[in-house]
């Protein structure tokens, strides 16, 4: 039965075509993440000025226990999941030619991603957790719905793939349906979710070969690395060791990928200043192309001694998390949601988002890398702890007003969202690239 449905909407559609319903949901993942993006962040900087002012807000509810949990599961979970399964879901059905598949499931997972984010939120800052699991501290009901969600997205996903119009699947969805499988997969076998990389790929296009290179070498490599997060720690010695061994095998696919993408770029620099989108997908390239090099670096032994527990730690969560993941998903938003609405965002307001959010996370990252460096050499030393804390105290002033700049930038894009779903539509010039003159200068 589910074939005759299908075979009725086989027929290929324009690639920017998309149905109402099919706007609609890409438009509502994409504003609920964003609402995820603006609540996470603004906890997350109240944690920053506690740094340098630990009585601000001293209330249970407000203690920075709470609210650090409030910050990883909602960036990771509410903004970050639901922005990139909206683009998931655009791409999958135009890169395949055809409507979305299954729409109704596409709602209930939409409704599952926000029922766990709300959940989450609330029971995590009534003190309802799961104890010091990192990531993983919202209760197994709260994380059940959040898996339901993304096996519902996966089945979405996939039911488009089959049923495309094309012979080929495109790139892209081998990497996020490889992303809602290893979900799924650490889902069940944690009890809970983990979902932090695989749908990072899905606005990066590039090069077939190399594509699939780094494909596999992620498939191979990245499922054993989890360990370097436990080094000098009861784990087995050689545990241990591979760990560090395969996380310098990782620079295979993160070179490959980082390098595919530069490849596309070539003798296309220009667009960049044209473009919305690519600025926010070049940082993130960069940044992941980094962020992954330094990982390599800081998972060697002799440098985890200096770093582990550190600052630095939060500065590597950032420079991923933040400058490949965020920036990924907001490339990823600015490209194919103006494509979706017809509706432009303001190009002022793109540009203050990039370079308060690109400035910010640069300053945010270089300074907890000092602070974190000067944290591990006063303990490699033997000083009294308070020396640490008086050695990072000027970066952690630096750090909240870095992420000043952030948050703001995140209220820049919220309006951004606004004018390309919610807002009336204006007769603005289309400037996405697929719609440049084809003689723009190579
Ligand atoms: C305005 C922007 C942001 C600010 C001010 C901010 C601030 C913070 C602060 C103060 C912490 C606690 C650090 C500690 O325990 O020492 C933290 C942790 C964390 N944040 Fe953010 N954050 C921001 C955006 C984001 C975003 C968008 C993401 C992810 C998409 C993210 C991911 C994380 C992660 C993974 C951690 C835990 C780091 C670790 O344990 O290594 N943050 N953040
Ligand atoms: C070659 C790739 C990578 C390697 C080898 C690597 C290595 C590492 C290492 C060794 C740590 C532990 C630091 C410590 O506890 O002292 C770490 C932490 C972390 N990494 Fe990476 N990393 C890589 C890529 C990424 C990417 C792409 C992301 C996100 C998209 C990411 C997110 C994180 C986060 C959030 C933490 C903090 C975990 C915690 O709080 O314990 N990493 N990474």
């Amino acid at each position: 039965m589910a074939g005759t449905t299908t075979v009725s909407t086989r027929a290929p559609l324009r690639s920017d075509d998309g149905s109402l319903e099919d706007v609609a949901i890409f438009s509502l993942f994409t504003l609920t993440a964003t609402f995820w993006l603006l609540l996470t962040t603004a906890v997350g900087l109240l944690e920053s000025f506690k740094f340098p002012y630990p009585d601000l807000g001293t209330m249970p509810w407000l203690s920075f226990g709470r609210l650090r949990a409030i910050h990883t599961n909602g960036t990771f979970y509410g903004w970050a999941s639901i922005a990139l399964v909206g683009c998931a879901f655009w791409v999958a059905a135009r890169s395949s030619g055809i409507a979305l598949q299954q729409k109704k499931l596409a709602w209930a997972a939409l409704a599952a991603f926000n029922l766990a984010a709300v959940l989450g939120t609330i029971t995590l800052d009534l003190g309802i957790n799961n104890g010091d699991q990192e990531y993983r501290e919202w209760v197994w009901w709260v994380a059940a719905f959040f898996v339901i969600a993304v096996v519902l997205s996966g089945i979405v996903v996939i039911a488009t793939v089959a049923a495309r119009a094309e012979r080929e699947i495109y790139i892209s969805n081998w990497y996020t349906i490889g992303g809602f499988i290893f979900t799924t997969i650490l889902g069940i076998a944690a009890a809970l979710p983990w979902y932090q990389h695989g749908l990072g790929q899905v606005a990066v296009q590039g090069f077939y070969t190399l594509g699939v290179l780094g494909f596999w070498t992620n498939l191979l490599f990245y499922p054993i690395i989890g360990s370097h997060h436990f080094e000098f720690t009861p784990l087995p010695w050689w545990l241990q060791t591979l760990a560090i061994v395969f996380s310098v095998g990782m620079l295979v696919p993160v070179w490959a990928g980082s390098g595919n993408f530069w490849l596309t770029m070539r003798g296309r620099w220009a667009t960049i200043r044209r473009s919305y989108a690519l600025p926010f997908i070049w940082v993130g390239v960069l940044y992941y192309f980094l962020g992954s090099t330094q990982g390599t670096v800081e998972a060697l032994r002799s440098l985890q001694t200096i770093w582990h527990f550190t600052n630095f730690t939060i500065g590597h969560s950032h420079l991923t998390m933040y400058g490949f993941i965020t920036f990924i998903a907001w490339g990823g938003i600015y490209a194919l949601l103006p494509r979706a609405t017809k509706k432009e965002p303001s190009r002022l307001a793109c540009g203050l988002h990039f370079w308060l959010a690109f400035l910010g996370v640069t300053i945010y990252v270089g300074v907890l890398s000092i602070a974190g460096t000067l944290q591990g050499l006063t303990w490699a030393h033997g000083d009294p702890f308070i020396a640490s804390v008086e050695a990072a105290a000027p970066y952690w002033q630096a750090r909240a007003v870095s992420g000043s700049m952030m948050f703001v930038a995140h209220c820049v894009f919220a309006y951004n969202v606004w004018k390309m779903t919610l807002a009336p539509q204006t007769a603005g010039k289309a400037v996405t690239p697929s719609r440049l003159p084809s003689s723009s200068p190579a």
